[in-house]
């Protein structure tokens, strides 16, 4: 496995590679989430790139960049394990120099849910995701279920700027008791940790009140919402149940949703989404 840091060495280095590319981009500390989209990528494409990047523009001011957990050696060992070929670790001055000033910004998609929350993370995601298109040129990218608004934004921005690259969604990998993988979980205490699994008991209770012929967008909200309330160490961010490619809000489920949640644990917050189709 390569391990590249500049943009000359990385494209010198990707310029050799024959047959088909598929790049798993990461913020790195990696788990068996992340890993599932080097495997499918693997059995894929003809090699695979990663990348580790913490993209200090999709964190807001108050968020925790500086705290984010980092593991260089241990992502290493992990990637060339997982058969990856070529790993990119560029630094924030080359990914961003000193002048930078373009940025990438998708409309609609990104207003509701994470985007109304999270003002200027999608911004920041979009225009690294970007960079890293041009960059590696893959022809196949990697992206997780569990960040579900990120892939909607990530398949726009792809359209709607021509990028030749496919986007595969992987499914989300969880515990065995539901909760979803996130390097964010290292932050949850014991108390913590085992309320969060209430994100995804909320989900399952929703998805059964569907599955029973519900179809009011409310109703399948506000089990969520009641659940959650009834955990006390967890504060409710947003519900949603939400049309799966603009996001709106629905209040008659007609042809499938998307159910999401975002949970404060104290200062770690948690999100979480089951596909109804
Ligand atoms: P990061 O949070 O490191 O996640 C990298 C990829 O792993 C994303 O596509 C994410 O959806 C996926 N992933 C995370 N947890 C997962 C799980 N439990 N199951 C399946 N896939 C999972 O998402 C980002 O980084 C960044 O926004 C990035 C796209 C790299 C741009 O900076």
């Amino acid at each position: 496995m390569q391990t590249l840091t500049t943009l000359e060495e990385l494209r010198a280095a990707r310029a050799k590679l024959r047959g088909t590319f598929g790049l798993v981009p990461t913020m790195g500390y990696l788990h068996v989430g992340h890993l599932s989209l080097a495997q499918r990528a693997k059995k894929e494409c003809d090699h695979v790139g990663a990348s580790i990047f913490v993209n200090p523009t999709q964190f807001g001011p108050t968020e925790d960049l500086a705290k984010y957990p980092r593991d260089l050696p241990r992502d290493l060992a992990l990637l060339e394990n997982a058969g990856v070929d070529l790993v990119w670790t560029p630094s924030p001055e080359i990914v961003y120099p000193r002048d930078f000033q373009t940025y990438v910004t998708v409309e609609n998609v990104t207003k509701p849910l994470e985007g109304a929350r999270r003002p200027g993370h999608f911004r920041g995601v979009t225009t690294v995701v970007a960079k890293l298109f041009n960059a590696l040129t893959p022809d196949k990218a990697y992206f997780g279920q569990k960040d579900a608004q990120q892939v909607v934004v990530i398949k726009q921005m792809t359209r709607d700027l021509n990028f030749p690259v496919e986007i595969i969604v992987c499914p989300t990998v969880r515990e065995s008791d539901g909760l979803a993988l996130s390097s964010r979980n290292v932050y949850l205490n014991a108390e913590q940790r085992i309320a969060a699994t209430v994100l995804y008991r909320a989900l399952c209770a929703a998805k059964e009140l569907y599955e029973r012929g519900e179809r009011d967008g409310s109703k399948l909200r506000a089990v969520m919402s009641e659940l959650i309330a009834r955990e006390p160490s967890a504060q409710l961010d947003y519900v949603s149940a939400a049309d799966r490619e603009t996001l709106a809000e629905l209040e008659r489920i007609e042809r499938g949703a998307l159910l999401s949640l975002a949970v404060r644990f104290g200062a770690t917050r948690l999100i979480d989404n089951f596909v109804l189709e």
